[in-house]
């Protein structure tokens, strides 16, 4: 194991990661990141195990739970009632009551409506360059993860802005003046959903809030801030990391170059995967060690967080050939973007049909799309995306 040091918020790292990634694979699956200052797995091998391994979890153990400070409560309620910080009973109770509307009929029911928005965000591109991150990347996911949810699609703009806030917490670049504004945006949210919670009571529809709000009535399976926690994890999951993989893909084709057969029906699943693989808008996560385990030749410490990497297992050459090179005609082979074990994402299937349907309708509707200026992505490591994605039609 080497002690590695590179800061994740230094410009040339945020723009490209992927140097200091194969550096650090070609040493071993374990090395010690000290700006992080823990164990961290670049190797797929490793990050395979560490995400199915139930010695590791995200829940943080008993005896190192604490209350956090007076002025980040609401943001803490928030990540106190997510099933994302949950681990087995309470997560499996909570995964089980949301997985029921990711079936995979409930996703595909959601095609027909979501072309016609792509169709309708296409049909109001202006004729000067402009922002397809926001015109088009951010509406797509945004809008489907109300309709999913049943949240007032007029909301959109006010989601994202709560939402922006709160996952800010999570990026390296994260100062004080971000924990007030993520302890704000969680106030209000939670209060803008409990009011809103309660005036849908009686008001049932074919929803995801309905169904929850039957589970919360019942009474054993959800209380009112498990189904507000709920709803806050999946508003801002469900769109964050799609509009980032949808910009990071559609930067990477624009400028190395695209083919049409990527885009037909035979070619799309395969182009989906290997812009998540290539470019994925969430680069680590990390676990707690619950117990003594030793992994890769390291003996982990009850308490101990290790981080993994899954961009970085992503391009591992002992899994997949030339992986440092883009190339949506090879094998659709199953990456780490979305995680695995226990928390694999909920939303995949979700994800995957939104680029399926929103990248062939972009490129077929506007087949001269340029870039208008160079894209940079922006300093909030561990999230990998695009400032602005500046384009001509
Ligand atoms: C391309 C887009 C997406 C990517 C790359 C992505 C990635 C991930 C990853 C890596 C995890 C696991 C984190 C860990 O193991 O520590 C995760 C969990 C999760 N994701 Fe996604 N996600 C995406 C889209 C979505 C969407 C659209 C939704 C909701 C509709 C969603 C909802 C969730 C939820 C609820 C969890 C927590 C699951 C659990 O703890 O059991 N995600 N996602």
């Amino acid at each position: 194991m080497q002690i590695l040091s590179q800061s994740p918020t230094d410009p040339g790292f945020v723009q490209n990661p992927y140097p200091f990634y194969a550096a650090a694979r070609a040493q071993g699956q374990l090395h010690r990141w000290q700006d992080y200052g823990m164990v961290a797995a670049f190797g797929h091998a490793a990050v395979h195990m560490l995400l199915r391994d139930r010695r590791f979890g995200r829940e943080l153990p008993k005896e190192m739970q604490q209350d956090g400070p007076a002025h980040l409560a609401p943001f803490l309620a928030t990540e106190a009632h997510s099933m994302l910080d949950a681990e087995p009973p309470r997560h499996t109770r909570l995964r089980k009551l949301v997985m029921r509307a990711f079936t995979s009929r409930g996703i595909a029911a959601l095609q027909p409506g979501l072309e016609t928005l792509c169709h309708q965000l296409i049909d109001a591109f202006p004729d000067h360059p402009f922002d397809l991150l926001e015109a088009y990347c951010t509406q797509v996911p945004v809008i489907t993860i109300c309709r999913l949810l049943g949240v007032p699609t007029d909301m959109a703009p006010q989601l994202l802005d709560w939402s922006h806030r709160m996952v800010a917490m999570y990026q390296a670049a994260r100062t004080e003046a971000t924990e007030h504004a993520a302890a704000a945006a969680a106030q209000a949210f939670t209060d803008f959903l409990r009011g809103y919670i309660d005036a849908r009571r009686d008001d049932p529809r074919d929803d995801l809030i309905t169904r929850l709000i039957a589970a919360e009535e019942e009474g054993e399976t959800l209380s009112t801030d498990e189904l507000i926690g709920t709803c806050i994890l999946l508003l801002n999951a469900g769109h964050e990391a799609t509009v980032h993989s949808l910009g990071n893909g559609v930067k990477t084709m624009l400028q190395q170059g695209w083919q049409a057969e990527w885009l037909a029906p035979e070619g799309i699943e395969r182009l989906v995967e290997e812009i998540l693989r290539y470019d994925p808008p969430l680069h680590m996560f990390t676990r707690y060690a619950y117990e003594e385990a030793e992994v890769f030749g390291h003996i982990f410490q009850r308490g101990e967080q290790v981080a993994l990497l899954l961009a970085a297992a992503n391009r591992d050459p002992a899994m997949l050939e030339d992986p440092e090179r883009f190339d949506p005609t090879r094998p659709a082979k199953v990456n780490k973007s979305f995680g695995g074990g226990l928390h694999f994402c909920v939303g995949a299937p979700l994800a995957r049909l939104e680029m399926q349907i929103a990248l062939p309708i972009l490129f077929e509707r506007c087949p001269e799309l340029k870039l208008a200026a160079a894209p940079q992505y922006a300093n909030t490591y561990h999230f990998h995306g695009l400032t602005r994605l500046m384009v001509t039609v």
